[in-house]
């Protein structure tokens, strides 16, 4: 089955290189990609794919059925949506929207959606269960996948996979992590109503600025000296407003950041956590005070037995010098965790580094890829969905 994989992808290279660059060309925000969305409902269906347009507002579901009798259906996700970034790569395929870049390759994640959908339905004789290809809008946004699975893309699914491109790893490699691979990204608001008064009489007000100061402080060291440090959490205050001039006392302060954490455990209790601090501190000062936590997506934690099987089907695919086992989880977040609420799930990294000229970082206006990463993530994926049912 292997070598049969990767036949038909190589036989595909050159058109999902073409998918590739189109989509490249001709991004779109999101919850906006129509374009993208039809374009990938064309392909779809060009291949003989049952295809579902509209679920989650802009996005769109492909479903195949194998000749097999295995019952579980397994869920392949992607994702479609680009950034706001001016692209400055002078490619001959840069993207023709001013203002409109993908700069986190979901331009790859879509084609290799498409291509693996291409690869399995050549397969579908041999193919033992029925597999569903999510193509997401709004990632960026974090907002896609609660919107497909609100319009059902996850019922029925039993497992999914997911991938999202890497460019410090080589092209031609892929990435596997167990357990946890992105943090989970909450908002945090915090107002302190305080009184103001004159800047020489501190004594007649209550100080907004200085409390302000007092719970940023806290909440910094609070976190070293009561959170477990094997569960990693990343707190920044990314904004603070408050004050008139520079001989009055400031009443009211409004902050606001983003709250990072790995372990589910964290994510649960820190909400009511902070908001016991902040309000210890202002009640200390007199002060009055208001925590909005908004709880954003949770952590990506992989399933072993979905890990597994994509280590496996990565290492038979391509040799154990080209599968790294990644060290440490990133802090960043991906909402490929809320598709995790309803079904295991494994996501992996998809190297698409260039050995031979430096690599600019996912979200930079300079990011390109090696393409040759297109066949291999292909490879990857249609192999892994393969060995699911094998199991
Ligand atoms: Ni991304």
């Amino acid at each position: 089955m292997l070598s049969q994989i990767k036949d038909i992808a190589n036989t595909l290279a050159p058109r999902l290189i073409e998918i590739r660059r189109h989509l490249h060309a001709h991004p779109e925000l999101s919850a906006q990609e129509y374009q993208t969305a039809a374009y990938v409902a064309g392909v779809l269906s060009s291949c003989g794919v049952q295809v579902q347009e509209a679920i989650g507002k802009t996005g769109v579901v492909g479903e195949l059925a194998g000749k097999g009798t295995a019952r579980r259906m397994l869920a392949i996700r992607t994702d479609m949506d680009a950034l706001p970034i001016q692209e400055l790569t002078n490619l001959e395929f840069a993207s023709r929207i001013p203002g409109v870049m993908h700069a986190c390759g979901h331009d790859i994640h879509t084609t290799l959606g498409l291509g693996t959908a291409m690869v399995l339905s050549q397969l579908a004789e041999s193919l033992p269960g029925k597999i569903r290809f999510l193509f997401q809008p709004a990632e960026e946004i974090a907002q896609g996948a609660s919107w497909m699975i609100q319009d059902g893309a996850m019922e029925g699914v039993e497992a999914i996979f997911g991938v999202h491109v890497f460019p410090s790893i080589p092209a031609r490699s892929v990435g596997i992590r167990y357990g946890a691979l992105t943090a989970a990204a909450d908002d945090l608001e915090i107002l302190i109503q305080g009184e103001s008064g004159h800047g020489a009489r501190p004594h007649e007000a209550i100080d907004g600025i200085w409390i302000a100061a007092q719970v940023i402080t806290t909440l910094q060291q609070a976190i070293s000296r009561t959170q477990n440090p094997l569960h990693p959490i990343v707190l920044t205050i990314g904004k603070i407003d408050g004050g008139r001039a520079h001989n009055i006392i400031a009443d009211r302060v409004r902050m606001v950041g983003t709250v990072r954490s790995l372990h589910p455990d964290s994510h649960q209790n820190l909400p009511q956590w902070i908001e016991n601090l902040v309000a210890n501190i202002c009640n200390t000062y007199g002060a009055k005070y208001e925590v909005n936590y908004s709880r954003g997506v949770p952590s990506v934690q992989n399933d072993p037995t979905l890990t597994h099987i994509l280590e496996q089907a990565s290492r038979e695919a391509w040799g154990g010098d080209r599968v790294e086992i990644i060290p440490e989880p990133s802090l960043g977040s991906e909402d490929f965790s809320m598709y995790l609420q309803y079904a295991p799930g494994c996501m992996f990294r998809l190297g698409v580094g260039h050995s031979d000229k430096p690599n600019y970082p996912l979200h930079h206006p300079r990011f390109e890829i090696d393409e040759a990463a297109i066949a291999t993530g292909v490879v990857t994926l249609a192999y892994a969905a393969y060995k699911y049912w094998q199991q």
